[in-house]
């Protein structure tokens, strides 16, 4: 006998996690090609699951598992909020891409993506790029993120970069009166394929612009281009820096313990995903004062781009789309004011409530491709 409780098994967090557990969740093993890979769809509720498809070299089955099951379900909250009719899927694939995969792989990978004929759609992700989502297309119509000349749209980054510029514009609004960030000064984290984009949105704007990163070659070509810019010597040096916003464009967890306490920004809010460390970080920013617009909301014009994908993409029609992210990041700061919570979580419940409003449309069943 023992007093530890049993740890939860995959299978049960599959059933029965708080958010209502998953609809389906798919095993994929290819011997020939050496494929191992899961595919989880969280929620169709508001039309084909849509996330994109990692490539890592996870230390165990069940954390390759359990990872689909998470990001599946992080896909069914940003696709309701970013207005999209999709749900939530991720598909990872178990191996080192380094070394693992091969158009073999790949090919086998979309083999499986096609037998869930149309309810899974899939899309770049870590460790995958737009060369291998054109060779997975290769094998079914439900893939996206491929290059132009393969149907595709490409680099997300355009987007994405834009969708956390109409964020910010919904927290200057919500905490200055005015959506712009004239006269403001913002620190970038990380000046990567979103960061720079995001310095050039800021500087027509009228922004004061101030970046870190730890690539020096990526500083140079932004002080190069645009003079004005200041650097950091660090991202400890950017946060304490005298912001009014901080946009951590680089790796996730950005906002914890040691970071919260000495923000000089009241607004946060960039393209990273995952930014709060661990449950409780949202609080901490609340009890300081520091309005958070919530990373899974302002970093979707990425996957507003691919979604477009499927109807034969369309940059200005997508643009709209991200404009979007603007009335969303405003709806959630003003649902978090009258509920009393902070807005990661106000942004949590819009996104249930829209899946929950919805039944699955009838049409997405065999959904049309170009
Ligand atoms: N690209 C997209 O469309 C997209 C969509 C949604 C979310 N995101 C997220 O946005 C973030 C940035 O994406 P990206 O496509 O620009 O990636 P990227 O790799 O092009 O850029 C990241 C940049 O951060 C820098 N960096 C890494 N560690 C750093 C640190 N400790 N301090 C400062 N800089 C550091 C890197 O040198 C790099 O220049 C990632 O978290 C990504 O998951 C990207």
């Amino acid at each position: 006998m023992t007093d530890v409780p049993p740890r939860e098994s995959v299978v049960s967090k599959l059933f029965r996690s708080e958010q209502g557990g998953h609809e389906q969740v798919v095993l994929c093993q290819d011997r020939a090609s050496g494929l191992r890979a899961v595919i989880a769809l969280h929620s169709t509720a508001l039309g084909p699951g849509l996330g994109g498809t990692r490539f890592f070299p996870y230390p165990s089955d069940d954390a390759a598992v359990e990872d689909a099951l998470n990001l599946a379900r992080g896909m069914s909250y940003k696709n309701a909020l970013a207005g999209l009719d999709h749900g939530g899927g991720k598909g990872v694939i178990i191996g080192d891409p380094a070394t693992d995969k091969t158009p073999e792989l790949l090919r086998a990978y979309g083999r499986f993506v096609a037998t869930l004929g149309g309810r899974y759609v899939t899309a770049c992700d870590v460790g995958t790029y737009v060369a291998d989502m054109d060779v997975v297309a290769t094998e079914n119509p439900w893939t996206t993120g491929r290059s132009p000349q393969n149907g595709g749209a490409g680099d997300s980054s355009v987007l994405t970069a834009y969708g956390v510029f109409q964020g910010m514009r919904a927290s200057a609004r919500t905490l200055w009166g005015e959506p712009t960030l004239a006269g403001r000064r913002v620190g970038i984290a990380g000046i990567g394929k979103v960061g720079h984009h995001l310095v050039e949105h800021l500087l027509a704007d009228g922004a004061t612009v101030v970046v870190t990163d730890v690539r020096a070659e990526a500083v140079a070509a932004v002080c190069e281009r645009h003079p004005g810019v200041e650097v950091a010597d660090g991202t400890g040096a950017l946060i304490r820096a005298g912001l009014d916003v901080y946009a951590p464009c680089a790796l996730g967890g950005a906002l914890n313990d040691d970071t919260v306490p000495v923000l000089t920004a009241t607004v946060v809010c960039g393209a990273a995903n995952n930014q709060l460390a661990h449950p409780g970080v949202e609080k901490d920013l609340a009890d300081r004062g520091i309005l958070y617009a919530p990373d899974y909301v302002v970093n979707a014009g990425g996957v507003i781009q691919v979604a477009d994908e499927l109807h034969g993409f369309d940059f200005d029609r997508a643009r709209a789309k991200a404009a979007k992210i603007y009335d969303t990041t405003l709806a959630i700061f003003e649902r978090a004011a009258a509920d009393g919570i902070p807005p990661a979580a106000a942004a949590d419940r819009l996104a249930e409530q829209r899946m929950a409003d919805r039944t699955p449309a009838e049409s997405w069943l065999r959904p049309t491709v170009a």
